[in-house]
């Protein structure tokens, strides 16, 4: 790729494979890679500059692959290492870079290191982990009390009666970033990486990864144990140093859930992550004033740092968006609807129809999460016993509902994502919602977004344009990017005047002669 597109990760339009359930190559009801290959012509079409692989190693499957057992080969139920070369090859062809998932903060159980120290208590690998024996006089309570990120307990015994720190799943147990051979084995693994072509790592919980070895209690008023602990930093600096080493081009987007703006922007510095996702974003509510002070504190926050924003409206752990803005409460949840909240999907696309016009002019990278393009909304009705994601029976939320499989073609499940049954159910109300159904369809969803990403590839002020807000009225999001190009977005219940402008570039929905509905984006050519 050329040299105009340096730092291509500050304006990217990167594209979230999760590759379980893209498309399913050899009828086992999963996808795989030779089906990413194959529909790889959709990507083109689409105009993304970037898939993020969610990851595709070998692993137990205990929390969907995000438990990793080798980070330097492929699971064979999504194929082998070279078809993943192959893809990348591919896709680099196609114009489209790769970001891999690398997941620092604990590997999968049945990774080697984790079965030696299981096995003997004065292995090496013993010390690769949180290994401590428990409280109370015969050590039947673990060390700590925190609480895990899928709820409930952090620690699990052992035969030997110690025990070990897992923040996720007991199948997820946690690294020890204090010891060198753990910083050691990860430099290799992005070297791996990195030499296989990838242009970019995806930092799977980036602040999680150093522990306080006292192993407080989480308190108030006290720092925290276990998250954006300062050692950190030294960590993502020298792996920004790896990165560099490859000429320039290579990015580390860091998964950082931060409410402190400041703490977040510290992963930035110029000497950090290139990019992080911004969940303040994918969590705001469909609400004008919000969303401003939304935009403008992201802006503010990342400029401090000279690195650019990120916008994100869903990704694979999140109700889908859809879903989200056709709610009362439009902000972010991780569940599938337990308590059977109503939901006005009309209202949820229109929205997200807007919400993609938006994402795709603030300055800086957008990420798509595969089926936003094609508006697809939450599955809320996947039985219970159809659950296959670990949150489930920890939090009592599953994040099933938004890795339905992808539906391409056809009138009925499984829509040709597989030949077989998939492995979580779509609904049958997709057989308008499939790829198929919408190419050619200007009103379809999947065509605003190929339309969009194209405008925005060929509009200047889309790249690197300095963006400036228009003060309109209060219920509307407008504002300007380079010389003349302009977003407005009316978030209000009711038709609002659109500013003199030059022509209309594209609409989310129609537009009411010169008004704007409610619920609907535009952009414009101003008058210069
Ligand atoms: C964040 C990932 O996005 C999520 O899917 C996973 O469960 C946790 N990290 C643990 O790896």
């Amino acid at each position: 790729m050329s040299s105009s597109d340096s730092q291509w990760w500050r304006d990217a339009v990167i594209y979230q494979v999760y590759p379980r359930s893209y498309a399913d190559s050899d009828g086992d009801g999963v996808g795989d890679i030779p089906g990413i290959r194959a529909r790889l012509a959709h990507l083109s079409a689409l105009g993304v500059d970037a898939i993020w692989m969610s990851p595709w190693y070998p692993s137990p499957m205990a929390d969907a692959g995000y438990d990793v057992a080798d980070f330097r080969d492929i699971d064979p139920v999504f194929g082998s290492l070279a078809e993943a070369e192959a893809l990348i090859e591919e896709a680099h062809a196609a114009g489209i870079r790769m970001i891999v998932d690398i997941v620092p903060n604990h590997i999968s159980s049945e990774h080697p290191w984790f079965k030696a120290a299981l096995a003997d208590p004065e292995a090496k690998e013993r010390d690769y982990f949180w290994f401590r024996p428990g409280r109370g006089d015969d050590g039947e309570r673990m060390p700590t009390d925190w609480r895990g990120e899928f709820g409930g307990t952090t620690w699990t015994r052992t035969p030997d009666g110690s025990w070990y720190l897992h923040l996720f799943t007991p199948e997820q147990p946690d690294l020890n970033w204090d010891h060198p051979d753990v910083r050691a084995e990860f430099e290799s693994i992005l070297r791996f990486w990195f030499d296989r072509g990838v242009d970019g790592i995806r930092i799977d919980s980036a602040a999680l990864l150093l522990k306080d070895p006292e192993l407080p209690e989480v308190l108030e008023d006290s720092p925290h144990p276990f998250h954006d602990l300062d050692g950190v930093h030294d960590v993502y600096r020298s792996w920004r140093r790896i990165a560099d080493s490859y000429g320039g081009d290579r990015a580390l987007i860091g998964e950082v859930w931060m409410p402190e703006v400041e703490r977040f922007a510290n992963y930035l510095r110029p000497d950090e992550l290139h990019a992080a996702f911004n969940f303040d974003f994918l969590g705001c509510a469909w609400d004008p004033r919000l969303m401003r002070d939304c935009v403008d504190r992201t802006l503010h926050a990342h400029a401090a740092v000279g690195a650019p924003a990120t916008w994100v409206l869903s990704n694979h752990d999140v109700t889908r968006h859809v879903t989200r803005y056709g709610r009362e409460d439009t902000t972010f949840s991780f569940d599938n609807n337990l308590d059977g909240t109503p939901v006005d999907l009309e209202l949820g696309t229109r929205r997200a129809r807007a919400a993609a016009l938006l994402s795709l002019s603030l300055p800086g990278a957008t990420y798509i999460y595969q089926g936003e393009e094609l508006g697809l909304w939450e599955n809320e009705n996947i039985p219970p016993e159809e659950y296959q994601d670990p949150m489930w029976g920890r939090r009592g939320h599953s994040r099933d509902g938004c890795r339905v499989p992808l539906p391409w073609t056809g009138d009925e499940a499984p829509f040709g994502f597989t030949t077989a049954t998939p492995w979580l159910p779509q609904p049958a109300e997709w057989k308008d919602r499939t790829a198929q159904a919408q190419t050619g369809d200007p009103s379809s969803m999947l065509e605003l977004y190929r339309s969009a990403i194209a405008l925005r590839r060929a509009e200047p002020g889309l790249h690197r344009g300095e963006m400036a807000w228009l003060d309109l009225t209060p219920s509307v999001l407008a504002f300007c990017r380079g010389q003349d190009f302009a977003c407005v977005v009316n978030m209000s219940g009711a038709p609002v005047a659109l500013p003199a402008h030059q022509s209309t570039l594209l609409a989310s929905s129609p537009l009411d002669g010169d008004r704007l509905p409610p619920d609907t984006a535009v952009w414009l050519r101003m008058r210069t």
